[in-house]
């Protein structure tokens, strides 16, 4: 969902500002299903740490700016996959739980990814060589590790309760399936580009 509403500023949350934890909340690891696939959140967790992974690379990339621009390619890719497939089919269906957290933590994730879009929307007019690409990469490394941090530890947490192991499965299978041809869609497109 792409919101006009800028959320640069204004939208800090009060939460702690420590790095998330990527997994020491969780009771099983991501490989636990691998036989029956992942459920809903283990698939979300293991987006999370690839993100992360490749956020780590851009922190090593120091002044090099083909490297730069092919990890934030690359952060841009993973986190728009990330955002269609939690709001088009795992979103919702926190958002039904009769509890009102449920509606709450949705609403505050979905300003976060807006605010994530913007960044991204903001990168995206830079050249690695501006001055502002770097602080820009800041802000959206920050807006990100908050998100993580909010859905690790709250909305993960709400939908494991409310939709149970039966449901996360069904929807990690939906979202699986999406986001693979989302990949491909993508790769579709930077053809075309490469052979204008
Ligand atoms: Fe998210």
């Amino acid at each position: 969902m792409k919101g006009n509403a800028k959320h640069k500023n204004g939208s800090k949350k009060t939460t702690s500002s420590s790095a998330p934890k990527l997994t020491s909340e969780k009771t099983k690891s991501p490989q636990a299903h691998n036989d029956r696939g992942m459920d809903a959140t283990d698939l979300l967790i293991k987006d999370h740490e690839n993100v992360q992974d490749l956020f780590a690379q851009a922190e090593r990339a120091g002044e090099d700016a083909q490297k730069k621009a092919m990890l934030f390619a690359k952060i841009r890719d993973e986190l728009q996959i990330h955002t269609r497939i939690e709001e088009e089919i795992f979103y919702p269906a926190v958002a039904d739980l009769p509890v009102d957290r449920a509606k709450d933590d949705i609403e505050r994730s979905l300003q976060d990814h807006e605010e994530v879009d913007d960044l991204l929307d903001d990168l995206e007019m830079l050249s690695p060589d501006d001055s502002d690409f770097d602080e820009r990469m800041a802000e959206l490394m920050d807006a990100v590790r908050k998100h993580i941090k909010l859905e690790q530890e709250e909305v993960f947490k709400v939908a494991r309760t409310g939709l149970g192991e039966e449901k996360l499965q069904e929807l990690g299978r939906e979202m699986e399936q999406l986001k693979e041809s989302l990949k491909e869609q993508k790769m579709d497109s930077e053809g075309a580009e490469a052979s204008e």
